[in-house]
């Protein structure tokens, strides 16, 4: 019998435009980090959000360094993160030398829970970097204000949820222009992609410029070879910018069809008994990156034996992060159980922009198979 094809978690859909914006660069030969594509994919992300400003970097692990090093912070200082996220947030931190302190998850959101916050600040706290989890933003307008009382700056890492929108002060506003500044990636599995590829937003004119010197070698724009500070070289390509831009022509369409995956998959698992669909807070419009489940104690097979059928089915799918509190560089006998809790029993399903309907009604029907009780 012939095999379905397998399934993958996330593979991008590139389209037309995307090679019309490459080949302009390749016949162009603007390859490298000088050339339109790149202030045009700044303007467009940024206005989309509702930032001021763009500052496109190779990825988004560099876009948080780049951030956390414009903002001063250093050795001594501590910043606090979400203990479930990619271990790219805390990692940039330890980057500048600071510490990661790890803030449990909030049970409904699966994010930084702002009612441990306060319990996690010290004299050294600088700021808080909120992650926005597989699309469903963290609780902003409680960070913000905790934050605000204390002085300190925030940072989303919107690295997840490009396009998710809060309800603050009666307005839905943007993940991105949230805080004091924000992060995205646009490795090949993120909502919108460039390959690898990643901005910091910001709206302050000053950051801005500071994160512009910092990602250029911290070469002053106006004095060719005067390196006044340590800088990186933490640029996009006109390349990648080429393939954010075509993306950021039709988000509104990607946007909508990433609706309908996570729709769909709504309507084919809410009857399975034992799962948890993906949360939705009152004040959120989260965004379906990766379609993610909990299973409950009731589901006959565990997190891992169940990722094990569906590969045994052509289907793909990832665990929930490890808590980074847990892993080698971090851990320090840290107990978050809810963060625990969720790693254990979380499941992401194939939810990519390129899956099919008969693609997602297949992994429908893999997860009711594997709700069926042992006979
Ligand atoms: C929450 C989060 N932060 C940061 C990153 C780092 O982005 P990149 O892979 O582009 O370096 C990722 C993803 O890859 C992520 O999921």
């Amino acid at each position: 019998m012939k095999q379905a094809p397998n399934i993958p978690v996330a593979k991008p859909q590139l389209g037309q435009r995307e090679k019309e914006l490459v080949i302009d660069c390749v016949e162009s030969a603007w390859i490298s980090s000088l050339g339109r594509h790149i202030l045009e994919f700044e303007r467009s992300l940024a206005g989309f959000c509702g930032a001021a400003f763009g500052v496109a970097t190779s990825n988004g692990t560099t876009a948080l360094h780049l951030v956390l090093e414009a903002l001063g912070v250093g050795p001594g200082d501590e910043v606090l993160v979400p203990s479930l996220t990619f271990v790219a947030t805390a990692a940039a931190v330890a980057y500048t030398g600071a510490t990661p302190v790890f803030v449990d998850s909030d049970p409904q959101t699966y994010n930084m829970d702002p009612a441990l916050i306060e319990a996690a600040l010290t004299p050294n706290t600088k700021g808080i970097v909120p992650v926005h989890l597989y699309g469903h933003p963290a609780d902003m307008a409680a960070i913000n204000q905790i934050a605000e009382a204390r002085g300190l700056w925030v940072v989303e890492d919107a690295a997840e949820a490009h396009g998710a929108e809060v309800m603050i002060n009666g307005q839905w506003r943007k993940a991105g222009s949230l805080a004091t500044a924000a992060v995205f990636s646009f490795y090949g599995n993120k909502i919108i992609t460039t390959g690898e590829g990643g901005m910091v937003l910001a709206s302050d004119e000053e950051l801005t410029k500071n994160l512009r010197l910092l990602r250029d070698h911290g070469m002053d724009p106006e004095r060719p070879y005067w390196h006044p500070v340590v800088g990186y070289n933490y640029r996009m390509t006109n390349l990648q910018a080429a393939i954010g831009l075509a993306q950021m022509e039709r988000v509104a369409d990607i946007l909508e069809h990433k609706a309908t995956i996570g729709r769909q998959y709504d309507q084919g698992l809410g009857d399975i008994p034992g799962l948890i669909l993906p949360p939705r807070a009152a004040w959120a419009r989260p965004v379906c990156w990766l379609y993610s489940v909990l299973l409950e104690p009731e589901f006959p097979l565990n997190r891992n034996q169940l990722r094990v059928f569906l590969a045994e089915r052509g289907i793909d799918s990832r665990p929930f992060f490890t808590p980074l509190h847990k892993l080698p560089p971090y851990a320090a006998g840290q107990e978050m159980p809810v963060a625990e809790d969720l790693a254990v029993r979380g499941i992401s399903l194939p939810s990519g922009p390129a899956i099919t309907p008969s693609e997602i009604g297949r992994v429908c029907e893999a997860l009711a198979e594997a709700a069926e009780p042992a006979p």
